[in-house]
């Protein structure tokens, strides 16, 4: 079985590189500027109160910093936090042992916590609640249920969908966090603070270029930092320069808009399959064969947040900004 919990002490050297791109405390975190300020709030207030924070859920499309929010949440409390996710608690056991092995005020995130199976979704409940956990024991007209305390804890869920949980669920949360796409200034101040920790020299320019084709989004921008870092000592003198950047950018096939090339087929698709529709989601995805949840989940939103796809009752819609931005004609209105 594969262990379901894995603690904020990573072990493989990757992973200790990765962490330390990552802020560890809120005022090394850039963006998010709404979530951070009210974030301080409840942290200080539950730091007075010498309670543990109340239960946070933090939703948005992927890639945009829920992981490394929670750390950040678990250091300003001076807790420890455990991390999980909805898929690898497989029994409601899995859960209960995870949850009795907690130390009083610990943070445990649950990533991707929609996928949490409803049977263990029932034995958050009390856990969330009134910190206890209901047992049954025994089968049949013998069977008994009893209460086992556990410490207070800070439960963290993380989701792409918040409209995918149950409500029963969302309700026991406190704090209800919405992560945005990130702007391009914050955006390209994550690029400079990352090329630090590489010890990497980068021009503003080529930061601002990165940050552009990065749909919003920290891990896109620190994975094609890296790229371009790849590009920069190979090419050139180790140095990242608006030339060796545009260079990069354009072999790694991202275009001026931070497209690859499964949104321009997403797009392509939609216009010469179906006259840029509406076409339904499944459709779409059985004709260019990615699959529909990918396609809602990670494609979609920032194609949405960008105006070039429009959701209707009646499907997926092709905007006129998509029409232009791949070089299409714009189709008749009549
Ligand atoms: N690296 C990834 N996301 C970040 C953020 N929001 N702030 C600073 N560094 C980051």
């Amino acid at each position: 079985m594969t262990n379901p919990i894995t603690t904020n002490e990573a072990t493989a050297y990757d992973q200790q590189f990765e962490l330390s791109l990552r802020p560890q405390r809120l005022s090394q975190y850039i963006g998010q500027a709404q979530v951070k300020e009210n974030l301080q709030i409840f942290i200080e207030a539950a730091r007075r109160r010498e309670e543990c924070l109340d239960h946070v859920l933090l939703y948005g499309p992927p890639g945009l910093g829920k992981t490394t929010l929670a750390t950040v949440i678990a250091n300003e409390m001076d807790v420890n936090v455990r991390m999980t996710s909805g898929p690898a608690i497989e029994r409601p056991g899995d859960l209960a042992a995870i949850l009795n092995a907690l130390e009083p005020g610990d943070v445990l995130f649950i990533d991707e916590i929609h996928r949490l199976p409803r049977a263990i979704e029932e034995v958050l409940y009390p856990a969330m609640e009134d910190f206890c956990l209901d047992i049954v024991v025994g089968k049949g007209p013998e069977a008994r249920s009893i209460r086992l305390d556990l410490p207070p804890f800070t439960l963290i869920g993380a989701t792409t969908r918040a409209g995918a949980l149950s409500a029963p669920l969302r309700d026991r949360f406190g704090v209800l966090l919405r992560l945005e796409y990130y702007d391009e200034a914050a955006l390209t101040e994550i690029v400079k603070r990352s090329a630090d920790v590489f010890e990497v020299a980068i021009v503003e320019e080529a930061a601002l270029e990165i940050a552009k084709r990065s749909r919003g989004t920290p891990r896109i921008v620190n994975r094609l930092l890296k790229r371009v870092r790849d590009f920069a000592e190979v090419l050139g003198d180790g140095a990242i320069t608006p030339a060796i950047a545009e260079q990069a950018l354009s072999l790694l096939q991202v275009d001026a808009r931070g497209l690859d090339h499964i949104d321009r087929k997403l797009i392509e698709g939609m216009i010469e399959r179906f006259r840029g529709g509406p076409v339904g989601l499944d459709t779409i995805s059985a004709s260019i064969g990615e699959e529909a949840l990918t396609i809602e989940d990670v494609y979609e939103p920032y194609l949405l947040q960008i105006g070039f796809i429009q959701r209707t009752p009646r499907g997926r819609v092709a905007t006129q900004l998509a029409y232009l931005h791949f070089g299409y004609e714009l189709p008749d209105q009549t």
